[in-house]
C-alpha cells in the first residue's frame, strides 16, 4: 500500500473514528460529572444567567478591552476565517460531499477562499506571537498550547501549497496533517471548540442564581 493510499483509506477512517469517539467520550464524561445541589434560594434565574453570559462573552467587558484588544481582534480574525474556509471553501465542501455527508452546498468564490485564508493566517500568527511575547501568556502556556497552534498552522500552510492542485504529494501532505490534527484534537485544549458554551453556561448559571451582574 502506498503512502497516499494509506492516507486516503485506513488512516482517514482511523483518525475520523478517534476524533468522533474521543470528542463524544470527553463531552459525555464532562456532562455526567454533575455538580453539587445548590440549596440556596435563587435570587435570579440560573438558566437565564447561563444563556446571557454565553451571548455577552462574545464581546469583551469594557473594563478589559484596552488590555485585550489584540487577542480579541486576532481571535476573531482566526476563528471566523477558519470557520469560513473549513465549511465554505469548494475543495473542503467537495471533501465532505465525498467522504462525510453525501451532499454539498454553495461554496465561496476562489478569491474569497484565498482572502479568508489570509485573514485566518494573520489572526493565527498574531495569536502565536502574542502567546510567545507577552510575559503573562508565555508563563501560563504549556506544550499543548503550542502543539495545537503549530499543527493548525501546518495544516493551513500545506493547504495553501495544495491550492494550485498541481502535485498529488501536496494534497496528500495536507490531508495527512489534517488527520494528525483530528487525532490530537480530543486530547487537547482544542476541545474548547465544543466545550466553550458549557463552561460559559456553568459560570453564568452560578452567578445568575446569586444575582451577580456579569
Ligand atoms: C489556509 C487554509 C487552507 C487552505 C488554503 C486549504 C486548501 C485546500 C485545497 C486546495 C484542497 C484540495 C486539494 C486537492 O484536491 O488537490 C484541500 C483539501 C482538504 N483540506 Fe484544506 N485548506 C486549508 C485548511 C484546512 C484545514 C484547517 C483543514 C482541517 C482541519 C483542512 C482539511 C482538508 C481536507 C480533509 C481536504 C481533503 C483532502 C483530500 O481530498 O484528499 N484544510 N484544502
Amino acid at each position: 500500500m502506498s503512502f497516499s493510499e494509506f492516507v486516503d483509506g485506513p488512516f482517514w477512517y482511523f483518525s475520523a473514528t478517534v476524533f468522533v469517539i474521543g470528542v463524544l467520550w470527553r463531552l459525555i464524561g464532562m456532562l455526567s460529572m454533575g455538580s453539587k445541589t445548590d440549596y440556596s434560594v435563587p435570587r435570579s434565574s440560573g438558566a437565564a444567567g447561563a444563556l446571557g453570559i454565553n451571548i455577552k462573552r462574545f464581546f469583551p467587558r469594557s473594563d478589559f478591552w484596552s488590555r485585550i484588544k489584540l487577542q480579541v481582534v486576532a481571535g476573531y480574525l482566526f476563528h471566523v476565517g477558519l470557520f469560513a474556509l473549513l465549511f465554505f471553501a469548494a475543495p473542503h465542501i467537495e471533501f465532505y460531499r465525498e467522504y462525510v455527508t453525501g451532499f454539498g452546498w454553495t461554496a465561496l468564490p476562489e478569491w474569497a477562499f484565498i482572502l479568508v485564508s489570509e485573514i485566518a493566517f494573520l489572526g493565527l500568527l498574531l495569536l502565536i506571537l502574542h502567546r510567545l511575547m507577552n510575559p503573562v501568556t508565555r508563563m501560563i502556556s504549556d506544550r499543548g498550547d503550542y502543539i495545537g497552534s503549530i499543527l493548525i498552522f501546518l495544516v493551513m500552510l500545506t493547504g495553501c501549497l495544495a491550492l494550485a492542485r498541481s502535485h498529488e504529494a501536496l494534497r496528500v501532505t495536507h490531508f495527512f496533517l489534517a488527520e494528525l490534527l483530528l487525532l490530537y484534537f480530543p486530547f487537547s485544549a482544542l476541545m474548547h471548540t465544543f466545550t466553550f458554551p458549557f463552561s460559559r453556561g456553568f459560570a453564568g448559571a452560578h452567578y445568575g442564581r446569586r444575582g451577580v451582574k456579569v
